[in-house]
């Protein structure tokens, strides 16, 4: 799918908290933080050097720190700096250095992150789920390009449609999957959401489409058909959408509400190119 992309965007990727370490915030800039984040569904603090257990305490003092999903710690792996080893954080990339293997390629596909969202008693699909992803060592993308991870945002992408096709969608709703591939498709339990969903914090309407395994209520029974319709309504979205392309830089951690925006990874050569990225994922439980 070709699409515009853009480095600079109305209302996504702002840099916040300029010069400031994230460890030692006050309690004020904590909280217009998180509302920045509400507000723009992805931002960026740049220069920080922090250990993987530095952030994760600060997802616990920022977010009140409520993972999902399995948190056994594994060994840890003495060829892997043990400062870039937490339980609960995942390592991205190819910390061990140039490899043969293709590194990351169920990221480069557009998608809301949910992980065990789907099956989460107790919260929607819009739930905070926030994803903080710290970019430690940077490869260089294709082409001699920068690398990149690209935003859409789904409160503009709802906006840019008739006020007609928001009204037929606004009937609708999609089940959603879990993104874990071991298990058998019987036993993996789907989450009924609207497609036009309500932010809980602004209010404001947006899309939520999941991925490509989404099915919208009605064609459980036609996958075909299902799938058609998610791809030509997100085509749709990428032809009136501009997309934005966070341009890494060593020490920037970005953050990004996927209840508001889809994103997508970008591929590097990971023979030639070590990348090295933190990340964590929490849903807000401090807000009310
Ligand atoms: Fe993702």
């Amino acid at each position: 799918m070709q699409y515009k992309t853009v480095q600079q965007h109305q209302r996504l990727g702002i840099e916040v908290l300029q010069g400031c370490n994230l460890m030692q915030l006050t309690d004020q800039q904590v909280q217009e933080f998180k509302k920045s984040l509400w507000e723009h569904g992805v931002i960026v603090v740049r220069q920080q050097h922090l250990t993987a257990s530095q952030l994760k305490e600060f997802a616990q003092q920022t977010f009140g720190y409520s993972r999902l999903g399995r948190q056994q710690p594994k060994p840890n792996d003495p060829e892997i700096d043990p400062n870039l080893l937490s339980p609960g954080v995942h390592i991205l990339g190819n910390p061990k250095g140039h490899t043969q293997e293709i590194v990351g390629k169920f990221a480069w596909q557009w998608h809301h992150d949910k992980d065990h969202l789907p099956k989460t008693e107790g919260l929607d699909m819009n739930a905070l789920y926030v994803v903080m992803l710290y970019g430690v060592e940077i490869p260089q993308g294709v082409d001699g390009q920068p690398h990149t991870t690209e935003f859409l945002d789904m409160i503009e992408a709802y906006n840019n449609f008739e006020p007609e096709h928001q009204r037929q969608l606004e009937s609708m709703n999609m089940y959603h999957l879990s993104p874990v591939f071991s298990e058998s498709e019987s036993d993996v339990p789907m989450k009924v959401h609207p497609i036009v969903s309500t932010h809980k914090v602004t209010g404001h309407k947006g899309l939520y489409l999941g991925s490509d395994t989404s099915i919208p209520v009605g064609m459980e029974e036609k996958p075909e058909s299902a799938k058609q319709f998610w791809q030509e309504l997100f085509e749709t979205v990428l032809d009136r959408t501009p997309v934005f392309a966070h341009v890494w830089q060593p020490g920037d951690i970005v953050f990004w509400d996927n209840s508001q925006v889809m994103h997508t990874g970008t591929p590097y050569d990971a023979t030639q190119y070590k990348r090295v990225a933190l990340r964590l994922g929490v849903v807000d439980n401090t807000y009310v």
